[in-house]
C-alpha cells in the first residue's frame, strides 16, 4: 500500500508508531499534523486507501453514503492487516505496539481491523467512526483503549453510530472514552486536543 514512514527521534523497541488513516477524498499527508500532536517522538506509518470513488481515495468501497460494501470491506480489512506486519518488518518496528489515528473512513477501517483481528492494534484513536459491521463476534478486546471522538449534530456519523461502537467495543473487553463535540462530522481543534490529552495521561500503556 502506498505510504509514508516517518522514524520516531528516538527508536526503541518500545517506540510507538502512529498509524494515520485518512477520510474519503483524503491522502496520507492530511493527518501527518496529527501526529506530532499527539506523539511527537512516535515513528509516524501513514497510509493511502486503495479504492477510488469518483476520484476520492478510501479505504473500502460503499454502496451509498453510511453503507458498506462488506466483501470490500473484510477484504481491506485484511489487507491493511497484512500490510501492517510487512511494513513492521521493513522498518522494523514493534507490531506489537501500533497506536490507530482514523478520521472518519480512516477511522471505520481502524474499526474494522478491531473487529476482525485479536491483536491488530494496541489503541486506536477514532475520529468520527461508526459501526465497521453488525452481528459479528468480536476478538477479545480486553484492556485495548480506545478514544471515538463524535459529534452531537454529525449528519454522515449520528451519534447513535458513535453509542453503539462504544458499547460493542467495550462488550468485547476494550476501555472506550466516548467525547463529544457539538458539532458536526468535521475533525475540530477541541476534539485533536482531547485525543492528545487521552493519549498522553498514560492511557496507552507503555507509550512514554
Ligand atoms: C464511510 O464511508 O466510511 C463513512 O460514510 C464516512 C465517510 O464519508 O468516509
Amino acid at each position: 500500500m502506498r505510504h509514508i514512514f516517518q522514524s520516531g527521534k528516538e527508536t526503541s523497541n518500545s517506540t510507538p508508531t502512529l498509524l494515520l488513516l485518512h477520510g474519503t477524498g483524503g491522502n496520507e499527508y492530511d493527518l501527518l499534523s496529527l501526529a506530532e500532536k499527539i506523539d511527537p517522538e512516535a515513528n509516524v506509518l501513514s497510509v493511502r486507501g486503495n479504492v477510488l470513488e469518483n476520484g476520492m481515495l478510501r479505504f473500502f468501497r460503499r454502496l451509498a453514503e453510511g453503507i458498506f460494501d462488506e466483501e470490500d470491506l473484510v477484504f481491506r480489512t485484511k489487507e491493511l492487516f497484512d500490510f501492517l506486519g510487512e511494513a513492521a518488518e521493513k522498518y522494523q518496528f514493534d507490531r506489537e505496539n501500533i497506536i490507530a489515528v482514523g478520521y472518519s473512513n480512516g477511522a471505520n477501517i481502524a474499526a474494522s481491523l478491531l473487529f476482525h483481528y485479536k491483536n491488530a492494534l494496541k489503541a486506536a484513536i477514532l475520529h468520527h467512526p461508526m459501526v465497521p459491521r453488525r452481528g459479528i463476534a468480536l476478538p477479545d478486546l480486553s484492556g485495548v483503549p480506545v478514544f471515538i471522538g463524535a459529534g452531537a449534530n454529525d449528519p454522515i456519523c449520528p451519534p447513535e453510530e458513535s453509542t453503539d461502537l462504544a458499547t460493542l467495543l467495550e462488550k468485547a473487553g476494550a476501555l472506550v472514552e466516548l467525547h463529544w463535540e457539538n458539532h458536526g462530522h468535521q475533525l475540530t481543534y477541541s476534539e485533536i486536543t482531547a485525543a492528545s490529552k487521552w493519549y498522553n495521561r498514560g492511557t496507552v500503556p507503555n507509550n512514554s
